[in-house]
């Protein structure tokens, strides 16, 4: 009886979700990230902003509407080259993801990994996280779960191993979240996280590939409106945090496609010449006037593996779907 007791609090302590790291942004971060984006020329507002717990939810949305196709073809891609990934990482790896959301993607990886190390999902939006790393830790007991609540564009640090290190450490950055950032950005980012993850690390990151136009401006405009409502779910957010009178149907959501850049655009675009108070401080807008909030970067094989490589990783391996829409990428930290 009491060796049973024993084992039982054993295998509990084993597969632990630990306790929530939170870095969560401040009120006053969003503050001074909204009230100097709406104070240039070109008014912005940042995308990571999109994700308070409605926004996640309209998200979770988006990624199944039949337009919507990079999470459909990424989720196969991944389930299809489950096995390769999980030989090239080898035993007991430690996974890092940025940008965790509901927490399916990473559901397909571990299937097929040798007995991973642990889990770290990084959010921004902790009860989201909250919720998936609950569900995950029913689905796969034994996993040692290490929730970080973060803004993954700045530094913070990873948990400290215990013990010698047991396998590699592999970054996993899917959904083509890396298109948010620009070109610039993106290179930051993938060198910060090499650094961070150190030399013979992996890195296993989704890139959405260009294609026709049309594809991907109705993938950003929906039927559903889903998209518009996560777009102007930002104002809404902005008004209940930072008391804005956002009038919301005084705004449109519009995707573009920026061909030039190779990248699709989302803006707010003003309907009419309007005044709008934040707190205290007044903007004005002309009709037609655009609040610019998202990009999302399309990237060839060669083009991704071209950035990758200049930021200092090795390419390992690339996978794409048959129509050529998604690319999951394998990388090795090389410097
Ligand atoms: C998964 C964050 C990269 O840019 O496609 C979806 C976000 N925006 N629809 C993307 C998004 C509009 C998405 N990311």
């Amino acid at each position: 009886m009491m060796r049973r007791l024993l084992f039982a609090e054993e295998s509990v302590m084993s597969n632990a979700l630990h306790l929530l790291e939170d870095l969560e942004p401040s009120i006053q971060e969003f503050r001074d990230a909204v009230l100097s984006g709406l104070g240039t020329r070109q008014k912005t507002l940042p995308c990571k902003f999109f994700y308070d717990a409605d926004g996640s939810r309209l998200f979770d949305e988006i990624c199944n509407l039949p337009e919507y196709y990079p999470t459909r073809t990424e989720c196969r891609l991944l389930g299809e080259h489950a096995g390769e990934i999980a030989a090239l990482v080898g035993p007991r790896a430690r996974l890092i993801e940025f940008g965790s959301g509901a927490g399916v993607k990473i559901r397909l990886l571990l299937g097929p990994l040798d007995r991973p190390a642990a889990y770290v999902p990084i959010d921004i939006s902790r009860g989201h996280l909250l919720a998936a790393a609950a569900e995950l830790a029913l689905d796969f007991s034994g996993l040692k779960i290490m929730p970080i609540c973060a803004d993954y564009t700045k530094p913070f640090a990873l948990p400290a191993l215990s013990g010698s290190r047991p396998g590699i450490d592999v970054g996993f950055f899917p959904g083509s979240t890396i298109g948010n950032f620009t070109p610039d950005e993106a290179r930051g980012f993938l060198s910060r996280v090499g650094r961070m993850l150190g030399r013979g690390s992996a890195m296993v990151v989704g890139v959405d590939m260009p294609k026709d136009e049309s594809i991907l401006l109705s993938a950003y405009n929906d039927k559903a409106g889903v998209t518009a409502a996560f777009n102007l779910n930002l104002l809404i957010r902005v008004n209940r945090e930072l008391g804005g009178n956002f009038v919301l149907d005084r705004f449109v959501h519009e995707a573009r496609w920026n061909g030039v850049l190779g990248r699709i655009e989302m803006h707010l675009v003003s309907r009419c010449d309007q005044e709008v108070r934040i707190g205290s401080d007044r903007f004005t807008f002309a009709a037609n006037e655009t609040i610019h909030t998202e990009n999302s970067y399309k990237y060839t094989i060669d083009q991704f593996q071209a950035m990758a490589i200049g930021s200092g990783y090795k390419p390992k391996a690339a996978w794409i779907d048959e129509a050529g829409l998604f690319s999951v990428h394998m990388l090795e930290v090389h410097e």
